[in-house]
């Protein structure tokens, strides 16, 4: 039986559709290894926004002229490639929101608040972003429901083993985790999450922000409730992410936010509410950046997931393995086998910031912080780390100059 192997991408070849490699920083190529915060944006996806805003653009859903129906036409194929992204069975489950945060709150206020109260549970992992954690947090303290958390071990790695203890707790009533840590890379086991949550008679929230743009994600293979993602890390624009929620769910929920576009009908007495998705999504929507997000998604499954995956598999194994040789750095998280194209690690006595300060005049944008996982900061006992971060256009001599970058930091602030 012969094995399928999809080519390998061409990182330098694909660096000439992003503008921003053009420039040189301090007289350096730019080392751009902080895509886990936001990618940078191809020409494919500025040319299709521009070509929107210049002969497609009117509001949607409303007029029946025909500028109006290119761009609803735009702004639902959108939806309809967001559909195909997740293999979600229907494009009437995708509601495009603001952001991955949006989307999480979207399920927090509308399922939470009428769904949650004292004696239920809500399970969130110690290693959320801020974006999965205090939504939830917020909707339980609201609710009067338990705010509970699966720990991590030392690898940073899900203790599945407390979950028994967990389902004691109460009504297990939601579980929330995201499939991609943003800062340590560690890839969770969503699939078995979301099997304990339906025994449990919970549901399952995924946070894909982190592995969608990196990864082929199934909504119906890994048996979720709601997916979240978000377009700024996945080449589109920022303003623009995207909730797949189970269509029973969606159906039987109260809206989120209400006003234009959401209604079937207002009256003085009474308003009653939209079909999907549109019952979600009130006001004007952000057209050009759906229309953006749709071309950013063609661009990345051109390239190829499985393709963009095993690229950032090959640098973060090639960078821990650099950095293991360094005895002043502690590298966080799984092996490279277990974990996506993220690397956060500390420097032994010099502050995140100053190493990251120190790298930029090298031409090396890495992250320092906190990642919006502060829980999971305090876990590791430490209060920021510096992170570098991989994606399609990123290359094995990026790798390079962050280690010897690295030297450098050590060799001025050491
Ligand atoms: C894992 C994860 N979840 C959620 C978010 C929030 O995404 P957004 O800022 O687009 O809402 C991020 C962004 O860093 C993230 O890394």
């Amino acid at each position: 039986m012969s094995t399928v192997v999809s080519p390998a991408l061409d990182a330098h070849r694909l660096r000439a559709d992003f503008p921003v490699f053009e420039e040189l920083f301090g007289g350096k190529p730019l080392a751009y290894l902080d895509s886990a915060s936001s990618a940078q944006k191809p020409r494919q996806v500025l040319d299709r926004m521009r070509q929107f805003y210049e002969h497609e653009y009117a509001n949607v859903h409303r007029g029946v002229y025909r500028l109006a129906e290119r761009a609803t036409e735009g702004y639902e194929g959108a939806r309809r490639t967001v559909a195909r992204l997740l293999n979600a069975p229907s494009d009437k489950e995708i509601v495009f929101t603001r952001s991955a945060t949006e989307a999480i709150n979207l399920v927090a206020y509308a399922w939470g608040l009428d769904n949650l109260g004292p004696g239920d549970v809500v399970v969130i992992t110690e290693l959320e972003h801020h974006a999965n954690f205090v939504p939830w947090q917020y909707i339980a303290s609201r609710t009067g429901a338990s705010f509970r958390h699966i720990p991590i071990d030392d690898l940073g790695e899900l203790q599945l083993d407390a979950l028994d203890g967990l389902a004691r707790e109460g009504n297990v009533k939601v579980v929330a985790n995201n499939l991609v840590s943003n800062t340590l890379g560690t890839i969770n086991p969503v699939e078995r999450l979301a099997e304990w949550a339906h025994d449990q008679g919970a549901i399952m929230v995924v946070d894909a922000a982190q592995a969608a743009p990196h990864r082929a994600v199934d909504v119906q293979a890994l048996g979720a409730d709601f997916v979240a993602i978000t377009g700024h890390k996945l080449c589109g624009p920022s303003g623009i992410g995207a909730l797949w929620g189970r269509r029973e769910l969606l159906e039987t929920m109260s809206p989120f936010n209400l006003g234009g576009e959401m209604i079937r009908s207002v009256a003085l007495e009474q308003t009653t509410f939209n079909d999907l998705p549109h019952k979600f999504e009130a006001g004007t929507p952000a057209i050009a950046e759906a229309v953006g997000l749709g071309a950013a998604i063609d661009y990345v499954t051109g390239i190829g997931l499985e393709a963009i995956e095993r690229h950032e598999r090959e640098l973060v194994t090639m960078t821990m393995e650099r950095l293991a040789e360094v005895p002043w750095i502690t590298v966080f998280g799984p092996p490279a086998d277990r974990r996506a194209g993220i690397v956060s690690f500390a420097v032994d006595g010099i502050h995140p910031h100053d190493v990251a300060q120190i790298l930029d005049w090298e031409g090396i944008a890495v992250r320092a912080g906190h990642h919006c996982t502060q829980p999971l900061m305090t876990r590791l006992g430490v209060a920021a780390t510096t992170r570098a971060s991989f994606y399609l256009y990123s290359l094995p001599d990026e790798v390079e100059r962050l280690i010897e970058g690295l030297h450098k930091v050590k060799a001025s602030l050491g």
